[in-house]
């Protein structure tokens, strides 16, 4: 080899330098404690959470992994689904909302007891969700609803004393404007809070009507809760660590406006060509395409914050996650608004395709956009950083694993579903799945792994040791943003 392109490689950096977080904005330690229990509770369910994912994907390839009836997959895949839902994401997720709720309405928050009670809740009900799970009790084959209802409304009420502790925050602001992060965060608690008391009220529910409210729960749950949740939050933290504001404030309020407009009609695209009313479904399909509207106008507000920002992004390690989480809300969302097509859903319906679209949204839009707020705010709360080198580990885990998840599903789901649309023996479209269920187990265990060493990060960056930031130390006032 040429010497100089030797020496030139042996000098390369492991990692490109990512900057030291210069600024600790703990002015109130109550409340950081609190941000950092939600937080630390959270990365124990993704870590629990997906390990339960990974041990799933590994049945895909050795289905007689074992002979345990609390290891089946029927009871492993809800407790999986609800462990990421209800633990990871949404502790994560709201344990990032208390910091930022009080933060953009420049108050302390109204009450720390409330935000505790609301964790010990939340926290409670995930647990006693599980083991109801494990032992075979839940409210039947009800996606995503298979909590039984003492359980859920444990979790509801954890909810509903959020929202009362942020509207309180917010009734009580110094500024003038309510921004937009509470906009978004606000409505998600109220529209789940509706959300859950609608889809666990049994009056209704007898035949299709439960057909209707089980496809308005499956997709309320994503998008009127995750979805506005992380965005809100995201309208707070990508311009918090640019350091400049938010590209557009009309924008995030029409994308707002028009998430609750199309978003809340779109649950019968769960179940087209079902008995459901024709037009029924027809509706849902429209307004799956009008959804097209505050997904370009959400995407494009942070793309072109970020624009002329390409110095922030390469030397922050938080960026970079929150660009990835954009970049695939745009994507999934896509996906998801032409899988609605009748033609297209014939295709994609029962196969791994919808699989696939799952994690891109879920993974590569809400966990990734979670990581970013909290590798961006932990540091500046608690003054210790975790090492840079495996934040960034982190990261390429995480998104290579999504990468070999995501295409392997969408090419494999796509070739399952045109199998079983061409007449062949349903044997055959599980020969070809094979390979591609064997590179899921693939990049879930990169994905696992990124799991891991975010556990280890969220250790390293916890509050009461000895401060490991530079000297001095920018004593930010509270402002906004
Ligand atoms: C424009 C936005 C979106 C549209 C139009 C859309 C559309 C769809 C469609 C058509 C399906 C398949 C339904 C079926 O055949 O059963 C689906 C499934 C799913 N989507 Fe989306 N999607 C969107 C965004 C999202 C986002 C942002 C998330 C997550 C935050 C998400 C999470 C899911 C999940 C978890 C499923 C699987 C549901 C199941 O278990 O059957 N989607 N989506
Ligand atoms: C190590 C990472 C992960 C692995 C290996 C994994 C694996 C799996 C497996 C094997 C299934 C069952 C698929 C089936 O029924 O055919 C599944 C379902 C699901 N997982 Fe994961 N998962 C992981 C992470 C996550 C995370 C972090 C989330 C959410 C934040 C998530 C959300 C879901 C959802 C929504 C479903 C239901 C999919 C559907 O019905 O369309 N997963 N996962």
């Amino acid at each position: 080899m040429d010497p100089q392109l030797r020496s030139k490689l042996t000098r390369r950096p492991l990692a490109v330098a990512k900057a030291a977080i210069d600024e600790l904005i703990d002015d109130d330690h109550g409340l950081t404690t609190l941000v950092f229990a939600y937080l630390v509770s959270a990365a124990w369910w993704l870590v629990f959470g997906t390990l339960v994912g990974l041990y799933l994907s590994l049945k895909f390839v050795w289905p007689e992994l074992d002979g345990v009836s609390w290891l089946s997959f029927g009871r492993l895949r809800p407790i999986h689904t609800n462990t990421v839902f209800w633990g990871w994401s949404s502790h994560g997720m709201v344990g990032l909302a208390y910091y930022v709720v009080p933060r953009t309405c420049r108050r302390r928050l109204y009450s720390y007891r409330l935000g505790w009670v609301a964790l010990g809740l939340m926290s409670a009900s995930v647990l006693a969700g599980d083991l109801c799970l494990a032992a075979g009790i839940s409210n039947g084959a009800q996606e995503y609803r298979e909590l039984v209802w003492p359980v859920m409304l444990m979790f509801a009420s954890g909810l509903a004393l959020t929202l009362y502790n942020f509207y309180r925050t917010v009734v009580g602001r110094t500024t003038r404007e309510i921004y937009i992060s509470n906009w978004y965060v606000l409505g998600a608690l109220i529209w789940t809070l509706t959300l859950i008391t609608i889809s666990y009220l049994p009056f209704y529910q007898r035949g299709f009507g439960e057909t209707v409210i089980q496809g308005y729960y499956m997709h309320q749950g994503v998008g009127m809760w995750f979805t506005p949740m992380v965005l809100g939050l995201t309208y707070y933290f990508l311009p918090k660590f640019l350091n400049k504001p938010i590209y557009s404030y009309s924008l995030g309020v029409l994308a707002f406006w028009t998430q609750m407009f199309f978003y809340t009609m779109i649950g019968s695209h769960h179940f087209l060509y079902s008995p459901l009313p024709w037009w029924l479904q027809t509706v849902a399909i429209l307004f799956s395409i009008g959804m097209i509207v505050p997904v370009v106008a959400g995407t494009a507000n942070f793309l072109l914050t970020m624009r002329g920002s390409g110095h922030a992004l390469r030397s922050s390690y938080a960026v970079p996650f929150l660009l990835v989480g954009v970049v695939y809300y745009f994507v999934g969302s896509m996906q998801g608004s032409f899988e609605a097509l009748r033609s297209l859903n014939l295709l994609w319906h029962f196969s791994s395709y919808t699989v696939g679209h799952s994690h891109i949204t879920m993974y590569g839009f809400v966990s990734f956009l979670i990581w970013g707020g909290a590798y961006g705010l932990l540091p500046r709360l608690s003054g210790r950083e975790a090492p840079h080198l495996s934040i960034g580990i982190h990261f390429w885990l995480a998104f290579i694993g999504l990468m070999i998840y995501g295409v392997s599903l969408s090419v494999g789901g796509t070739l399952q579903g045109l199998s079983w649309k061409h007449g062949e023996p349903f044997q055959n479209s599980v020969v070809l799945m094979a390979p591609y269920w064997l590179w899921r187990a693939v990049g879930g265990t990169l994905m696992f792994g990124s799991h891991l060493l975010f556990g280890f990060n969220m250790w390293h960056m916890l509050p009461g040791r000895t401060p490991a930031l530079p000297e001095p130390l920018t004593q930010e006032p509270a402002r906004a943003i």
